[in-house]
Order: C-alpha cells, then structure tokens, then sequence
C-alpha cells in the first residue's frame, strides 16, 4: 500500500486502490510528468493501431467483474453466464454491447475514477441518457436538445451524460466537434486581436467555413457541429432558449454590471472520451455544475477573455506594481461576483471551499470503501486561495482507473473531409441544416424524451386493487414516458439504483405488513437501507418479515435537491450521495384507516427510498378503502404526472389534460372483445388454473369432517373445518401459519348473474375472451382475434364460480361502463354519477355492499355482455385462515377455525348476503376438491425458547391458531417435554351457553399440562356486565400479566379482529403503566423493543367484529 498523509491533520490514509490501475505510466523514471495538460498516454488517438483482442477482453472481464461485485452477486450464475458472453462477442467482433445497467454503472463508475474532478462526491447522482441507437445528426441534436433541458432544470442544475453510439471503427465514428455543449465564439479582427473566447477559435473559424455567421459579438453561442456515423459533421444551431445564461455583477458594487459580463449555467464537456471496459464512446457529452472559479478562469486568463486588467482598473486599483496585489484583488472579487450572481438567479454553483470540503470527505469515503481514491493534485487544489482550502495539505496518488475518461484529439486535426469543396470555400452560406434545427417542437422534444425515460411501477396487493391501480397509472405515464408494471415479488432489486422514474403502489395486510408479493422487496428494502447491501438473500419467505410500522415512524429525509439547497453553499456537501441518488420516486398506499397502522407499509416504503435518498418527485399519496380510495389515486396520479414532467423538464411538450383525460375513460372498447366457443370443449382443472393465475403452488385437499363448534342456540355458526391434504408431501407448515383457500362463488348467485347476461352461453359451452389486435406488416396492417390471456377457455358457469369475484361492489370504472351499456336514460344517468367515484358513490357502497346481480337488479336496463365482465371483473381472491391443528397431531391434515359470515346490509334491513368463503367452506362435500396453499406467519410462531412463557388472547374465532399451538405442546409433552410452562389462554365469547367455542378441547388440554392457566370474557352472558378479554388482562390478571411478560420476558400473542388488538395493546400499555411504574413514553419504547425482540405477536384477520358499524364510524 502506498501512505498518504494529510499534512494539516497528520492523517495517514492507506491507498490499496492504486495496484488496480491501469499500466498507463503517466511519469516514468526519469521525469515527472505531473502537470502536463493531456498527458501522451491519457490521449486516446483514433489514428492509432486498435487495442488487442486480448487487452479488450482483459478490460471486458474486469469491468463485468466490478459490475457484479457492485451488486454483490459476484460469482452468480448470471456472473459467469454475462461474461461467457461478453467475452464469446469480443472473440467474433471485436466488441460487446454493454447493457443499460452496465452503461450507467460504467458511466458513474468513469466520473468515480476521474482524478481531476472536485465534484466526485455526486458520482452516484448522474442521470444517463442511452442514445446509443441514434443514427443522424439530427438525432444526436434532438438528444442533446433533451439533454441540455434535463441539465439546466431551469437553474437547479443536474448532472446527466448522453451516450450516443460506440467506437467501431473511425470510419463510422459520432463525435461532438465542440469541447462543450455551450460555448462561446471567437472572431478574429482584421487587427489580429480577437473577440470573444479565444479557447474557441479554431471551432468558431471552421463553423463559419461550413457556413455559419456569428453576429460578431463577445458572447455568441457557437452552433454544435456533429458528426454521426463517419458523416462529414453538420452544424445546428443551439436554440437560445435552451441555453441559461447569468448576468454578472456584484453584491456592492456597480462596476462589473457595466462590462456587460455573462457566462452559461451548464459546463457541459463534449470532447472527452470514455473508455468502459474496454468499449470507447467518443461522444459523450455530460455535465455537472460550475465551480465558481473555473468561470472566473476562463473570463481572466491571458489566453481567454484577460479581463483581469480592465476590471483591476475599474475596480480603481494600483495596476503599476504587483505587490499591490491588484490582480489577486481583482480576481476575488470576480470570484465573489460570479457566486453572487449565480446565487441570485437560483443558478446552481459551488465555491471552491465547499468543492474541496467535500472532496475531502469523497476521499476520506473512498479509501473506506476501495482502499484509495486516485486524484490529480494539480487540478484539484483550486486556482485561488489553494492553501486556504483542505486539498492543497493532502498527498494524493493519481493513477487511472477503468472505467476511464480519456482526451482525444480535436477531429478537425485528424478528419478526411468527403465534401472537400464546401470545406475549402469561405463564408459559402450552407444553411440547410442550420435553418431546420433551429424549429424544436415541442413535440420532438417530447418524444425524444418519452423514448429515453422509463418508468417502472411497481405494486404489491393482496387483493388486486393496487395491480388495477398500477395499470392506471400505466395509462397516464405513457404519454410522456415509457411505463412498465412489474410486481414487487417479480422484480430484481438490483434495477433500483438504476431506475430512473420509480412509482410504486402498495397496500397494507395484517397489521402494518406489506401484503404477501411485496415481502421479499420489503426485507431486501430494509437491508439495503440498513447495511447498504442486498448481499444476504432472505432465509425463506417472511421469515425476516419486520414489522413495518417501525419503520414508519421514523422521520421520513426529505431531501430533494432544490435549487435553494443548492445555491446556499454550506449544504452542498449534505446533497445526496446515496444509492437511490439518482431515482426519482413517488409512493401511493392503498389501505384502511379501520387499522392503527393506515397505509404503513407504503409509509415505509416511501422512508426507505428517501433514505437512500432517492429524489420523491411527489409526497406519498394515500387511498382509504372506507371513502374515496380511487378518487383519492386519480387525484395523486394526475399531480404525480404533473411533477415527473416537470422534473423531467417535460411541462411544455405534454397536454396535461389529454393524459388527465385518459384517468377518466373507461377504456374497454367493445368492439374489440368477444366471446367465441373454444374449439376443445374440456374444462380446465381449476386449481392448477387458479394456480397459473395468481403464480401461487396450489394443493387441493378434500372434507374429512365439518363440525359446528356453537350450540344450537346460537344461531350462528363458527365450523371447524378438517381437511385432507391430497399429496403428503405438500402444504407444509408450522403452528401459527395460515391456510389460503380459494373459493367458490354462490351456485345461486352465479345462475342469477349468467341470467343476466344478453349474450350468455349454456352452462356446457366452453368458451373463450378473444381481444382483437392490430398486426402492422410490410404488406399492411391486418386485424386478427387472439385469446385474452388472464382467463382459461371455460364455461361461464367456471368463469364466475371459480375466478371472478362477483360479491364486492362494483369499482366506479365498472360503473361507468354499465351506465354505457344501460338503455334507459335515467339509470344511465344514476350509473354515470355512482361512476364518478365521488360520495355518491361510497354512500350507496356502504349502505348497500351490493353484488353484482344486485346492481344489475337495481339498473336493469343494463344490458351486459359476457364479454365486458370477463374483461373488467377483478379475479376472485383467496381468504386465509389460522391454521387450527398442529401436524404432529394431525399429519396429513390442515384444520381450521371458520365463522360463517352472514348479515343483512343496510345496518341489517337490507337482503340477507353470505360471506363467499365462509359459505362455501359450510356447504362444501367431501369430492370437492379445494384450492389451498399455505401462507407462513413467522412472526406468529411459537418462541424458539420452547420454556418461554406465553399469553394467548383469541376472543371468538380468534382462538384459531391457539388450537394449533396446544395440540403442539400436547405432542411435546407426550415426547417427554416438561409440562411446567407457562401457557394462559384468554378467550371471550358471547356466552358460555352459546359459543364457547373448544371448552372441552381446552379442558383436556389442562389436565395435559399444555394450557397452565384459561380466562373467559363473557361479553352477553345474561345478568353480568359486559366483559371483554381487555377488561380480563386489566381487572383480573393484570400483575399476572405483568410479571409474565416483563419479569420473565414472555410472550404476548393476540388474534382475531383488527379494533380488539388494537384494544388489547392499549391495555396492554396500560397495565405496563400501572404495574411497571413506566411513563408513556417508556411503555411506546418498551412495546417497540417486545415487537423487535419478536415477543409480541399479532394475526389479524381484519375487520371483521361490527363490520357495519366500524365502517359507519370511520365515514
Ligand atoms: C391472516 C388472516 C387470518 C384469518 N383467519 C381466520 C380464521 O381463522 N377464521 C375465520 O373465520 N376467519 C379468518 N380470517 C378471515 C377470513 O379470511 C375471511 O375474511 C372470512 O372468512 C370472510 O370471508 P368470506 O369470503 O366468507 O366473506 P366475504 O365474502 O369476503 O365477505 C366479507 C365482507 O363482507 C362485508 N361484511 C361482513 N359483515 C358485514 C356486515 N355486518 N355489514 C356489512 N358488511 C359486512 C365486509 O365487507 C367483509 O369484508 C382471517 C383473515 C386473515 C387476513
Ligand atoms: N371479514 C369479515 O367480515 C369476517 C370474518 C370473520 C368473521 N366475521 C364475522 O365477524 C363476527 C365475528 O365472529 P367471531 O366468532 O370471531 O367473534 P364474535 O363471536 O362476534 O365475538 C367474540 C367476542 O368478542 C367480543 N368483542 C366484540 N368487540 C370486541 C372488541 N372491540 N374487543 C374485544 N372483544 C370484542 C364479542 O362481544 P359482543 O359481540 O358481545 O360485543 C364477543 O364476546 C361474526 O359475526 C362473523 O360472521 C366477519
Ligand atoms: C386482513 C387485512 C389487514 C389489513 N391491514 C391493513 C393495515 O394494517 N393498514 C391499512 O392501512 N390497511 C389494511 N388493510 C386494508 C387494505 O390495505 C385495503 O383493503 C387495500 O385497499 C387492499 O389493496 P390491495 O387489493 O391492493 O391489496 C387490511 C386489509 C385486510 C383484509
């Protein structure tokens, strides 16, 4: 390793990095070669011989080794399979095509390893703009037109590269003639002296040649002269309204305003080329903002604008002799000016001392995190005040690493011209191209920029809602972007540092949970943000699943990069390094404010991406299912629209209100749908179908015994349900898990539907959804049907049996296509109001809950096809329950504990409905075959500690999962387990004559040690007053309660309904309060801890206690 020491702190770093660079000697034995401007060796000459196959692939193999040891999956399958072909297109072209993800790595990693850049502390935040395809000059103009409006974000500037094609041979190069993207002309006069930037002389003469007039002036913007694919370069002029310029003048004093001084916002270098294992890009303009000094440089030195003496004289200073220091005066207060003026038109600029401050802390990070950071002292100690800033004290090595930017030659030096004549005319007007360029359409800059942004959308949803909202969402990005919907557990985490528009939506389950699919994302999330690596996989599903609602209560960052933070100096260094730097990100959560925890896993989301400092284009959006939940999304989805184009810089080019339209439509055009008959006349198997469908392994078990575990007094039914599991081998799971089942609809219900239909077919024809596509050949477009992939050919019957849901309320989406369908104008219009998703709306859901064969009964004149609800129903579902038997008791079998839902709606005057699972699951026969997976719960599993002490609260069928976890201390103790532990079950019903449900199975679970202690809360029992299980822990056992959790650091385990936990918990608080002698605060820590230490368990089942009323309450 090589020490480096810092000579102001007596700091010793280590460099290791070094031994990695490149064999490009920069010095040799005999001569430093350390202030030479383009040293030999970083020159990249395409006139020199090409690179060995062997050294292209030696620098190939290394940065695909980087590229995957970046994200950690080093050695992987993908590893070995990507370098295999990397290296196997080198062997048969000469080449390889990075992808997008290698591009944008490379192209930060360039900027990481470059030695002469200040500003590497935001390597990680550089926007790439892939335009490797383009194949005109005109193209490579749009791009950068994009580019340059990107950058300048209206003076809150952004670093971006656009990369256009590779080097494949000079022949077919693309270069960018001009050093940067802005510059300013040179014209010489007939006296010699010049006027305007000397630096661009030779460009400005040779655009003139080619026919371009500059007006003569100081400031002039050059046009760009590109050259695509080996073509003799093309000029166009730069639209002036892409270009922002800053007026100088200074804080106090009125001289400089008078010399009519300006300089550009955006120093975008276009000349460098970048070497990316091993693959050159000689174009490749990027930029990132001004250092104050580098303007202050370039408006004094005696090779530019050598202003210095005139503003020393106007500054009214001794310019006779040098120890009056008048240049040195004369430079700072410049300096000073340009921060001024920057800072004043909101224009993004740093001073040298925040540059090298942070540089600092870029180093002192860098040889944390590769052991070195190689840097060019020369250019890093800044050209005023060098010793006055941190980098002028620290020894730095300079070597070059790959992926590297390197200099080239000017290619006027080196270009064969194909039209040699036109070269060689002077002042000739060739304007044919100049003239076009100068028409940028809003329309060409939306397209250029809808073809380079994409989006991913990313949802995760437990019953569908948030994939319907996701492809709404779809909707109104693809008019300016292009979107992809991708579901969480589909997604490969290692895309996010590379995304460049982030949207996700989400629900929330259980309480405060991400819903099943968005569970690994959530873990991998959370990782990510607290070790700042996706390394460690999960051990199996769920089993890190942490409990979200922490996560939601920490202080969401928000740090978006304004211009205010940029532009005041001292919080530079705090602007965004993190991972996410670069992604833009807005969040919508679906959930219920019925739950304590409303929308916390989107919450959570939301902090996380902000934490890894992703830029949130939009605050988090949140949709209540109890009221407005959709109106709530579009209204979030136009303003999250709204702000990615503006973000984007795309507020000119996009009709906002034809994509707000597009929020509002219905979009099912029924001309291109239709039912057909299948040609093979077989049903499917509709488990492996429903399996297909919802990408889940689904195992069919069958009845063995249905038990009613009320008295017949009761008049309501909680069935223990025994099944059999039809493969062994399948369907395992732990006490505590819980059963999916999908369901079957209502026999009645989907006959009375089917009569609806006009266009219904028998109950034996198999049929099939075709949608008619559009095919565009080289002989013209043709229409053609194809089959709808989301359902199987079945039989109608099938269709709303087994994969529709038909019971929940009809979506305003739905609605509004039935007011298009219904002949009678008044129902129409009804229809077309409930559409609007507005309170009409969710008053009439909420009184009525209404099914779908009640809806068409209310608007009967709704004349539906069979295709329209094929199309638009949402898929039925699965419900889930806690599994009520433990497998060493039972092998081969899965019981569970079921309340059959049934209730009259409008707050019980309205028709009699039947839950859809809990009924069939009460009318199922033993050939039925049923759906079922089984979904883990690890956080609700018994402790690992087989001795800790446990609480068990299940009022009603919340008592499910305890059934499992009894029998399973049955079979431990029967196997010889000691019978000393403590295990207190609180249980509350109605009454004991009605639906004490399991007292006998709880009584011999007593006499077998499994159970140590049972409690009742008899919440009807006549005579008494109303006990609930809360009114137990706090009257009766509260110190009980007490000493078991804190005094011997047991378990607290509660089940069942969303508002009793919730209760439980406050007692649970308060019994803490009271017996612990704890203050609020310490008991909100305490129950934190017990939620992370994993002693406090929760499974809810939702709401389902006073449904009614718990939704009327929250209206
Ligand atoms: C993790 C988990 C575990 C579960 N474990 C169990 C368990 O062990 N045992 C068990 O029985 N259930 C359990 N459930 C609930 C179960 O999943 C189903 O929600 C329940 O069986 C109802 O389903 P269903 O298809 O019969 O009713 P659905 O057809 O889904 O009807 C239920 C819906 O009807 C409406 N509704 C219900 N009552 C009323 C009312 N009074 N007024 C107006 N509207 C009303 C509500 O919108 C409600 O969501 C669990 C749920 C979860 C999430
Ligand atoms: N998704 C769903 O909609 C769904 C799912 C499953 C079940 N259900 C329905 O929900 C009901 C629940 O059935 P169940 O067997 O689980 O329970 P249950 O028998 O209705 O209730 C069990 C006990 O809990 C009490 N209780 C009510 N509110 C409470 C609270 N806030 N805190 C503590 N205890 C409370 C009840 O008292 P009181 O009733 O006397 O107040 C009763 O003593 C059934 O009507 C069933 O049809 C609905
Ligand atoms: C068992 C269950 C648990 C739920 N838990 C929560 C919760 O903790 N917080 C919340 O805001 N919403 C909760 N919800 C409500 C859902 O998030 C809401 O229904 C959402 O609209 C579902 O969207 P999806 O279809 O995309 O899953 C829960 C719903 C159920 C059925």
């Amino acid at each position: 390793f090589a020490s480096l020491k810092n000579w102001e702190t007596n700091q010793d770093f280590r460099d290791t990095l070094h031994v990695k660079a490149c064999p490009i000697n920069r010095c040799n034995p005999e001569k430093c070669n350390g202030s030479i401007m383009q040293p030999p060796n970083m020159m990249r000459d395409p006139r020199d011989p090409k690179p060995s196959m062997d050294s292209i692939k030696e620098l190939a193999k290394d940065f695909i080794n980087q590229y995957f040891t970046s994200m950690k999956r080093n050695d992987s399958e993908a590893h070995s399979s990507r370098l295999a072909e990397v290296l196997a297109s080198i062997s048969s072209t000469g080449t390889y095509e990075l992808t997008k993800n290698e591009l944008i790595f490379g192209a930060k990693t360039a900027w990481r390893n470059a030695p002469r850049c200040v500003g590497r502390i935001q390597w990680n935040k550089l926007h790439v703009f892939d335009c490797r395809k383009v194949t005109s000059t005109r193209e490579m103009f749009d791009a950068i037109c994009v580019h340059l409006k990107y950058a300048t974000n209206k003076g809150n500037i952004r670093s971006c590269i656009t990369f256009f094609p590779p080097r494949n041979d000079v022949k077919t190069e693309f270069r960018v003639w001009n050093s940067q993207l802005i510059r300013y002309a040179c014209y010489r006069q007939e006296d010699g002296s010049l006027v305007g930037d000397p630096a661009n002389l030779e460009l400005t003469e040779l655009c003139m040649r080619l026919g371009w007039k500059g007006k003569g002036g100081r400031f002039d913007l050059l046009p760009l002269l590109l050259q695509a694919n080996g073509e003799d370069p093309e000029l166009y002029e730069l639209p002036a309204n892409l270009v922002l310029e800053v007026k100088l003048r200074h804080p106090e004093q009125d001289w400089l305003e008078q010399m009519n001084l300006k300089w550009y916002a955006v120093p975008a270098v276009s000349n460098i080329l970048l070497d990316i294992g091993g693959v050159e890009f000689p174009a490749v303009p990027f930029n990132g903002w001004f250092m104050g000094t580098e303007i202050g440089r370039d408006l004094v030195d005696t090779s530019r604008y050598n202003m210095i003496l005139p503003m020393a004289e106007a500054m009214g200073l001794n310019t006779k002799k040098t120890s009056s220091l008048w240049k040195d005066k004369a430079i700072l207060e410049l300096n000073l000016a340009i921060l001024h003026s920057f800072q004043s038109d909101n224009v993004t600029i740093m001073d040298h001392h925040v540059a090298t401050e942070s540089f600092m802390k870029h180093f002192a990070n860098e040889v944390k995190l590769r052991g070195g950071c190689p840097g060019d002292w020369v250019w890093l100690v800044p050209p005023v005040s060098g010793s006055a800033t941190p980098v002028f004290h620290q020894e730095i090595l300079n070597y070059t690493l790959n992926p590297s930017c390197l200099y080239q030659p000017d290619p006027w030096q080196y270009y064969k011209w194909k039209d040699t004549v036109m070269v060689k005319r002077k002042n000739k007007l060739h304007f044919k191209e100049l003239a076009k360029s100068v028409m940028v359409t809003s329309r060409m800059m939306k397209k250029a920029m809808a073809n380079r942004i994409k989006t991913t959308i990313l949802y995760a949803t437990e019953t569908g809602k948030s994939y319907a909202y996701s492809l709404i969402l779809q909707e109104i990005f693809n008019h300016a972007f292009d979107a992809k919907v991708v579901a969480m557990d589909q997604y490969d985490i290692c895309n996010l540092e590379y995304e460049s528009m982030l949207l996700v939506v989400t629900s929330t389950f259980g309480n405060g949970d991400p819903p099943e699919n968005g569970e690994n994302f959530a873990q991998m999330l959370q990782k990510i943000a607290r070790d700042g690596t996706d390394e460690q996989k999960p051990r199996k599903r769920g089993v890190l699943r942490r409990r979200f609602q922490s996560v939601t209560t920490a202080t969401p960052i928000y740090r978006r990069v304004s211009s205010k933070q940029l532009d005041v100096s001292r919080d530079f260094d705090s602007v965004s390094q993190g991972l996410l730097a670069n992604v833009k990100f807005a969040v919508f959560g679906l959930g219920s404010r019925a739950y304590p925890h409303f929308c916390a896993f989107a919450h959570a989301v939301d902090t996380l991406l902000g934490e890894l400092e992703g830029e949130r284009v939009k605050e988090i959006g949140e949709g209540d299912e109890m009221c407005g939940q959709e109106e709530c999304f579009r209204n979030w989805a136009q303003q999250v629209f709204k702000a990615a184009c503006d973000t984007f810089c795309l507020q000119e080019e996009v009709n906002l209100e034809d994509a707000n339209a597009s929020l509002k439509s219905t979009k099912f055009d029924k001309s291109n749908f239709r039912v057909t008959v299948s040609d093979v006349q077989v049903e499917p198997n509709y488990v492996e179908t429903l399996s297909k469908m919802h990408r889940k392994k689904l195992s069919p078990c069958r009845l063995i015994r249905r038990k009613n575990l009320q008295s017949e007094k009761s008049g309501r039914s909680t069935i223990l349900i025994q099944l059999e599991k039809k493969n062994s081998d399948v369907l395992n799971f732990q006490p505590g898990d819980h059963l999916g089942i999908y369901p079957r609809n209502d026999p009645a219900l989907v006959k009375a539907l089917i009569s609806k239909i006009r266009d219904a077919t028998d109950d034996s024809t198999v049929v099939r959804l075709e949608v008619q596509d559009e095919k565009k050949t080289f002989i013209g477009n043709f229409k053609y049907w194809d089959a709808d992939t989301r359902l199987p050919s079945c039989t109608l019957t099938m269709a709303f049996s087994r994969f529709l849901d038909i019971t929940t309320p009809p979506t305003p989406q739905l609605l509004k296509l039935f007011s298009e369908c219904n002949v009678n104008e008044e129902q129409s219009t009804a229809l077309r109001i409930l559409g609007q998703g507005e309170s009409e709306y969710e008053d009439w859901k909420f009184s009525n809950n209404p099914n779908l064969v009640e809806v068409l009964n209310e608007f009967p004149s709704t004349q539906v096809d069979a295709s329209l609800l094929l199309k638009q129903l949402p898929l039925l579902q699965a419900r889930y329950y806690s599994i009520s038997s433990s497998p060493d008791v039972y092998p081969g079998e899965i019981h569970c504990t079921v309340s059959v839902v049934t209730y009259h709606t409008r707050g019980g005057d309205g028709p009699l409905h039947h839950g859809v699972c809990s009924s069939y699951l009460n009318s199922i026969t033993d050939e039925e075959e049923v759906p079922c997976f089984v979904r883990m719960a690890p956080t609700f599993h018994l402790p690992t500690k087989e001795d800790a002490p446990c609480i068990l609260v299940g009022p009603g069928t919340g008592i499910a999962p305890f059934r499992s976890f009894w029998q399973h201390r049955i079979s431990q103790i029967q196997k010889g387990a000691s019978k000393d532990r403590t295990m207190a079950l609180l249980f509350g019903c109605r009454n004991p004559q009605q639906d004490h449900l399991y007292k006998d199975e709880v009584e011999t679970a007593m006499k077998q040690g499994a159970i140590s202690h049972a409690y009742t809360a008899f919440s009807r029992e006549e005579g008494k007053p109303k006990q609930y299980v809360q009114d137990v822990i706090m009257n009766d056992i509260s110190e009980f309660v007490f000493d078991l959790i804190h005094t011997r650091n047991g378990h607290f385990y509660v089940c069942g309904d969303v508002t009793m936990a919730a209760e439980v918990h406050r007692t649970l608080k308060d019994v803490l309060c009271i017996n612990g002698g704890m203050t609020p605060e310490q008991v909100e820590e305490y129950i934190t801890a017990m939620k992370s230490e994993d002693r406090y368990h929760e499974d809810i089942f939702g709401v389902t206690l006073r449904t009614y009323e718990v939704n009327r309450s929250l209206r």
